[in-house]
């Protein structure tokens, strides 16, 4: 997505050699315009798919599953992270291991808001190494629900995550995959979209 490759260029930042900020955009103030871009795009590349739910995973995957499910007609259900008393009894969880925090921690969805009636499309920000991604996968199949494919905003290739979940013969579409940050340069993979 050749809108997201200039915003990147122009306001991401390289951080420890393999994080890529883009703090003024997506993971803390929103660009609500190229979002509404981002939301089209999705539609685009899923048109043909019969999705009713959005999944993602509290908390930067809620602006975009919550914009893009304006195109799709659909609700947003999105996996806590936190443990709440109001949270349902009743509700599915996986297993997360995190690199960054290096720890695991729990992911649940109400069974109110999903079941096997379900098709669905994972939304995320980041596809990194792919352990939340996989978590919520886990918690689809435990609804016996459909997973459709994951749309991706920002996918490092050089990370495991995009292979993992491939692997794992689930669609991934990603509207732009990060191949290195080597020596603070960001480079793109050639996509055909
Ligand atoms: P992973 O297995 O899901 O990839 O997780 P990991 O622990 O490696 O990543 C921790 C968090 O950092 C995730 O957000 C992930 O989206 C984000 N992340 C990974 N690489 C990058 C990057 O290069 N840039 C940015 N901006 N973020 C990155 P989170 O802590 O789960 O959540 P959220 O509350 O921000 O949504
Ligand atoms: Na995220
Ligand atoms: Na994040």
């Amino acid at each position: 997505m050749e809108l997201l490759k200039q915003k990147i260029l122009r306001e991401g930042r390289v951080e420890n050699g393999d994080i890529l900020k883009v703090d003024s955009f997506l993971n803390h103030q929103l660009d609500i315009e190229l979002l509404n871009e981002i939301g089209k795009e999705f539609k685009k590349r899923f048109a043909e798919e019969n999705i009713n739910k959005i999944l993602t995973i509290e908390a930067s995957g809620i602006a975009i599953a919550c914009i893009t499910a304006q195109y799709f007609h659909v609700p947003v259900v999105f996996a806590k992270k936190t443990e709440s008393r109001n949270l349902d009894k009743e509700t599915y969880e996986s297993n997360v291991y995190s690199y960054t925090k290096e720890k695991n921690y729990k992911i649940r969805v109400s069974k109110r808001y999903i079941d096997k009636r379900d098709n669905i499309l994972i939304l995320d920000d980041f596809l990194a190494n792919g352990k939340a991604l996989l978590g919520l996968k886990d918690i689809i199949e435990q609804a016996n629900a459909n997973l459709v494919g994951a749309g991706i905003v920002i996918e490092k290739g050089f990370q495991k995550g995009g292979d993992l979940l491939r692997n794992d013969g689930v669609r991934v579409d990603s509207l732009v995959i990060i191949d290195s940050l080597e020596n603070g340069r960001i480079e793109f993979r050639e996509q055909r979209n």
